[in-house]
């Protein structure tokens, strides 16, 4: 039987580690932790007990262990009900929200909904290496700007925004940042307190938890408001009702825990890892890196090869799996409009893609992905007309 193919698709979703599943199972299956959290009895209670434990460990491995976290089914509803919510309970404060044009599908539509009811968004454009320019965050800050919503990593590029100084921008104009750090959180160290951070959504299938579980952890101990998009019980304080699920929280709670502990070893291994995929795709002619080679995540390689269109290059490589870009707007079939915001042509965008590595990758999968790659490469350019 031929071997499975390589996974270079991290960033879409991680495998669920199983020291995560091994967490989970006793949650899962008729032993003390499959009670309803909310329940006032003993099987309740074990429930709740263990979903504080993970409330903790996440809270923990974002480098705020005071906040509060709420759950939620991932990302993509932790950004809508940060967005919505905030922009809903602070109506009378404020009318105007500065997000960018490179951001995730689950910030971008929550804005475009917003901006039907008259909220005014500014999209800033990413400079050609895909990070922001301060002057122009700073400068987009009006007297009316409630919010600024931005991911500390982007998810197709892997460029990583400078937090420290935003949460200072933050903090100055006394605006609430939302921080999308579905991408980030995990995969590179957070700086400590998150300072200017009201806000972080988080996602555990990004972090080799479960799919399905996510969080938005409010950061500081002085409350910030959100109204609920969802109605229905009184589960986490009305904010997001519904039965807890109990087994996911724990995964997430295990898998950040995890990520914590293996970070420094596993972004040496990726570093080097990607430093050895990139040195020999490089050396091919017209082989060049989208965005930042300094600040962006030890595990993200977006490589543009000339000539060669993306989806041409995944159906020449079936022992591969990488992508184009986000998974969520891979059925769009457009080319990647974070390349385009950061200037590339259209053309320019189709011949990129998107290679994630992460901690199952093994050096035999960076050699053989290096060879298959480079093969590809050379054939269809030289089957190409021009
Ligand atoms: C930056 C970013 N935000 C949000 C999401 C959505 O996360 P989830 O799949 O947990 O809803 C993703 C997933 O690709 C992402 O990359």
């Amino acid at each position: 039987m031929s071997s499975p193919p390589i996974y270079l698709d991290y960033a879409a979703t991680t495998p669920l580690d199983k020291r995560v599943l091994a967490a989970m199972l006793p949650f899962l299956q008729e032993d003390e932790g499959f009670g309803n959290a909310s329940s006032e009895h003993y099987y309740g209670h074990q429930a709740l007990a263990a979903q504080q434990c993970a409330a903790e460990q996440v809270a923990t491995a974002v480098g705020v262990p005071e906040a509060r976290v709420v759950w939620t089914s991932g990302a993509t509803e932790a950004n809508n009900l940060a967005l919505l919510g905030i922009a809903r309970f602070y109506a009378k404060r404020g009318n105007h929200i500065v997000t960018s044009a490179q951001e995730h599908a689950s910030i971008l539509e929550p804005c475009r909904e917003l901006a039907k009811s008259g909220m005014r968004v500014t999209y800033l454009q990413p400079q050609a290496d895909g990070r922001l320019s301060l002057d122009a965050l700073a400068n987009a800050i009006t007297a009316d700007t409630l919010l600024i919503s931005l991911a500390h990593a982007n998810s197709e590029t892997g460029v990583v925004q400078d937090l420290q100084e935003i949460g200072a921008i933050a903090t100055k104009k006394g605006v609430l940042l939302h921080i999308d750090a579905a991408q980030s959180a995990g995969k590179l160290e957070l700086p400590e307190g998150l300072p200017g951070v009201a806000l972080v959504s988080l996602s555990a299938h990004k972090n080799y938890g479960p799919k399905g579980i996510g969080a938005l952890v409010f950061t500081s101990k002085s409350r910030v408001h959100c109204q609920p998009l969802f109605f229905g019980g009184a589960q986490q304080a009305g904010l997001r009702p519904g039965t807890f699920p109990t087994a996911s929280i724990v995964g997430m709670g295990e898998a950040f825990a995890l990520s914590q502990q293996l970070l420094p070893s596993e972004v040496k291994r990726m570093h080097a890892y990607c430093d050895r995929l990139r040195k020999a795709l490089v050396s091919l002619s017209g082989v060049t890196v989208n965005g930042s080679s300094r600040h962006r995540l030890a595990h993200n390689l977006n490589l543009r090869i000339e000539g060669v269109h993306g989806d041409a290059l995944n159906y020449a490589t079936p022992e591969l799996v990488f992508s184009q870009g986000a998974a969520c707007s891979a059925s769009q079939q457009a080319p990647s409009a974070v390349l385009q915001a950061m200037g590339l042509t259209v053309a320019q965008a189709r011949d990129s893609i998107r290679l994630t590595i992460g901690r199952f990758t093994t050096s035999d999968d960076i050699d053989k992905t290096v060879r298959v790659l480079c093969r590809a490469i050379q054939r269809l350019r030289a089957c190409s007309p021009c």
